[in-house]
């Protein structure tokens, strides 16, 4: 089960660290996505049709958002115009490859494209996540976002124990 995130969102302003390069998805980097995803086994696993499907073919412009060190893409984040839930875009599959954790670089990728979708002319941004992804949750916290509890009012106890885990609870309003 999910828990769903309302907009909109503060201005982010981080910088990418030093060794780290910031930039956006281009035809012809599906193999380097796919590695990635797969890589970090966050999300499943990952072929041509699935990054098609669950990304590629609703990608927002400028909206697939890499982070690479010298050699490779170490994270990534994306948004797209998914029909249930527009007019909001919708961000999705961020991550950190573990030995890169720790520096902002989630925050610096979903803030890109949290940008993007702004410029793309969405009145907001909304997200989807799992309980127990505490430190994304800190994150979107940080972005604005704030625990949608209008489509599920059920899942408000289960909000309060997430916002606990993440140090907010009591701070951070829900919707
Ligand atoms: C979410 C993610 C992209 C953030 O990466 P990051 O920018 O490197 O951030 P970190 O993982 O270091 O953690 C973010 C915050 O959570 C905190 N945190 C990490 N683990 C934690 C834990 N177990 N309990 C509480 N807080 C925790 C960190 O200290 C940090 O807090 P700070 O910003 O106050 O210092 C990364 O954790 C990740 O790839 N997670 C797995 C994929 C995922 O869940 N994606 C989101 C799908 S909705």
């Amino acid at each position: 089960m999910r828990l769903e995130f309302a907009s909109y969102v503060r201005k982010p302003t981080a910088r990418v660290p030093e060794g780290y390069r910031l930039h956006r998805y281009r035809p012809g980097e599906e193999g380097d996505w796919i590695q990635l995803l797969n890589e970090s086994r966050e999300f499943g696993v990952w072929n041509t049709g699935k990054l098609r499907s669950m990304i590629l073919d609703s990608l927002i412009p400028n909206s697939g958002v890499f982070i690479s060190d010298s050699k490779a893409l170490i994270a990534c984040a994306a948004c797209c115009s998914v029909s249930s839930f527009l007019p909001y875009a919708t961000a999705n599959y961020a991550l950190v490859l573990p030995e890169h954790r720790g520096r902002g670089l989630g925050l610096i990728a979903m803030a890109a494209v949290i940008d993007s979708a702004r410029d793309a002319g969405f009145p907001g941004v909304v997200l989807q996540t799992d309980d127990f992804r505490i430190p994304a949750v800190k994150t979107h916290l940080k972005l604005g976002f704030r625990p949608d509890i209008t489509i599920r009012p059920a899942t408000a106890t289960r909000w309060s124990a997430v916002l606990a885990a993440t140090g907010n609870l009591g701070k951070e309003g829900m919707v």
